[in-house]
């Protein structure tokens, strides 16, 4: 069983977003696995959007611990509010930022207290909705750079995110919208577990 979270400093920096996309991307990849997602955001924001939508997985509110994990998880994705009081414990995880200075230093500061709080962290560092091409994209990989992260999986300011779950679909599973976009999207997300679960290596 692998366990990651998401967490950031900043509020609205894609986490929900690309927890659920995650959770798709896995079960899209291979039908027999079993995901589930932990809301520990109060908000529980992937809570109310799996009772519109037809996931794939199940999402629960809380945190996970020794006695609420299903027996049968194979990938655990956890949803953290965006606050220094709520330190996420997993080792594997992915701070998401936009490209900007002031979420940059809300991420400089934000990792600071994630490795001061509990050692030892495989944290990926994540720009997301950034547009492909500019001075603020290259900026943000610079600053991931600093960080002696060799991976950059970034995430474009994308429609198809919002669409998928208005369907209430991840881009995985919304054959709808299936075009340029969602197949570049899929890429994105594929990226982000391939780094986060080491999914190409063995451990
Ligand atoms: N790649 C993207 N391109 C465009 N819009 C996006 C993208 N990812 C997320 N969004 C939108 O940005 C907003 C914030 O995303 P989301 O709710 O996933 O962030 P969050 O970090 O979970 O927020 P919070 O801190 O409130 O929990 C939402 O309106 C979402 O639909
Ligand atoms: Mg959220």
């Amino acid at each position: 069983m692998k366990i990651a979270g998401l967490w950031s400093p900043k509020g609205g920096v894609g986490k929900t977003t690309l927890a659920l996309n995650m959770a798709g991307s896995l079960i899209f990849n291979d039908s027999t696995l079993n995901v589930y997602i932990y809301d520990a955001d109060p908000q529980g924001s992937t809570i109310s959007l799996m009772e519109l939508s037809s996931f794939p997985f199940k999402c629960i509110a809380g945190i996970p611990n020794k006695q609420n994990i299903p027996a049968d998880a194979d990938y655990i994705i956890v949803d953290y509010p965006p606050k220094f009081e709520a330190m996420p414990k997993p080792r594997r995880l992915v701070v998401s930022f936009q490209p900007s200075l002031i979420d940059t230093l809300a991420v400089s500061q934000g990792v600071d207290a994630l490795n001061i709080n509990e050692g030892e962290r495989d944290i990926t560092l994540v720009p997301y909705r950034v547009k492909k091409k500019g001075v603020l994209t290259r900026q943000a990989i610079d600053f991931v750079k600093e960080y002696g992260q060799e991976k950059i999986p970034v995430v474009l300011d994308r429609e198809v995110y919002k669409q998928s779950f208005s369907e209430g679909k991840t881009v995985f599973q919304a054959k709808q919208f299936e075009g340029n976009s969602t197949w570049a999207a899929r890429e994105e997300i594929r990226n982000i577990n391939n780094i986060v679960f080491n999914l190409k290596e063995k451990e």
